[in-house]
């Protein structure tokens, strides 16, 4: 199997430069927090969205170095990242992430809260440096979707009336919003046609869609170790994903379970083992392969380069990657 790593070898010394700029960037003044986020820094994260805004920079800047800002672009793009992340996992009560401990079992949700506000407070100053005021309405953007996302999923669990229109519109506040205006982002400080930039867009959205529904399925496919964070645990906080609402549609008495949430013994099991004995899983990819498939399409009128080509690889990578 392609890793991800091998993927992204056009920009592999970029992304080594920004985790680097990244602890620099985070500052020494509050030592309690810059050490709660260098916690996450430091662990194995994929490092995805910057690798896509690198990529898409180079993509869209033949012959021409990527400037500062664009690295910029990435830098901050990571950092909002690992903020939605460490306030995700107060609120889903995560233990674990990219294989270390989650900064609020470290810290206490006291710090993790104030960490993940610190983080997209310094992403938010960054980005305002970057002085292009249309890149800092595409990133503010995505900050309020990303609470908008996470505020939906709260508002939702064990609503077996969700249906997949609100869960895709969920994922794409949660998810895709940031890969599709960070991309978005990078080309308009490439400075190229409006009707590239809009492309790239949609690259980030479909790419961002397929990627959260392919996460959805591993937490039930896949097992803690390999994720790095706990799996088999959307369902049980009543966070109701693709699988889950496909299956619903199968086995009327999965949404029976749901309703009561698994109130009695061995109903979690049992939801678990519908969802299995049913074509949610298979229909999932189904859903995901079109966003993927839709994704690689967007990328047809960029000229020919390295770069173009892994971002590429990389519609076909989030559908087979197993964590
Ligand atoms: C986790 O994203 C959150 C989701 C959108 C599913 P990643 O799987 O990209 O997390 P890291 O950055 O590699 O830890
Ligand atoms: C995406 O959703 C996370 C954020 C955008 C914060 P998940 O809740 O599925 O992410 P994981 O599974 O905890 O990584
Ligand atoms: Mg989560
Ligand atoms: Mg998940």
């Amino acid at each position: 199997m392609t890793s991800v790593t091998s993927l992204f070898s056009p920009v592999e010394s970029d992304l080594d430069l920004m985790t680097q700029n990244l602890k620099g960037l985070i500052g020494a003044r509050h030592p309690i927090l810059s050490a709660a986020a260098e916690h996450l820094f430091g662990a194995g994260g994929k490092r995805l969205r910057p690798a896509i805004v690198l990529l898409l920079s180079r993509a869209t800047l033949i012959d021409q170095e990527i400037t500062a800002k664009h690295r910029r672009l990435a830098e901050i793009t990571e950092m909002i990242h690992t903020a939605s992340l460490v306030h995700d996992d107060v609120v889903d009560e995560a233990s674990l992430r990219r294989g270390v401990p989650t900064v609020h079992s470290s810290f206490g949700n006291r710090i993790a809260v104030l960490a993940g506000d610190f983080l997209f407070a310094q992403a938010s100053w960054y980005l305002a440096n970057l002085d292009n005021l249309r890149v800092v309405k595409l990133l503010s953007q995505v900050i309020m979707d990303l609470a908008e996302g996470e505020i939906q999923q709260g508002l939702n669990r064990f609503d077996t009336s969700l249906s997949l229109e609100a869960y895709i519109d969920k994922s794409y506040f949660k998810t895709a919003s940031l890969m599709a205006n960070s991309a978005k982002a990078a080309g308009v400080l490439s400075d190229v046609p409006e009707a590239i930039i809009e492309q790239l867009y949609d690259y980030g959205r479909h790419l961002g869609l397929a990627f959260q529904i392919v996460d959805d399925i591993l937490d039930f496919t896949s097992s803690d170790d390999v994720l790095g964070k706990p799996a088999c645990s959307d369902l049980r906080s009543g966070n109701l994903t693709a699988p889950v609402l496909y299956a619903m549609a199968e086995h009327p008495f999965l949404t029976t379970l749901i309703e009561r949430e698994f109130s009695e013994a061995n109903d979690f099991k049992q939801a678990i083992d519908l969802v299995h004995s049913s074509h949610g899983i298979a229909q999932s990819r189904e859903l995901a392969a079109n966003h993927a498939r839709e994704a690689a399409v967007c990328l047809e009128h960029l000229p020919p380069s390295a770069a173009r080509q892994a971002l590429q690889e990389l519609t076909s990578y989030v559908l087979r990657r197993i964590a």
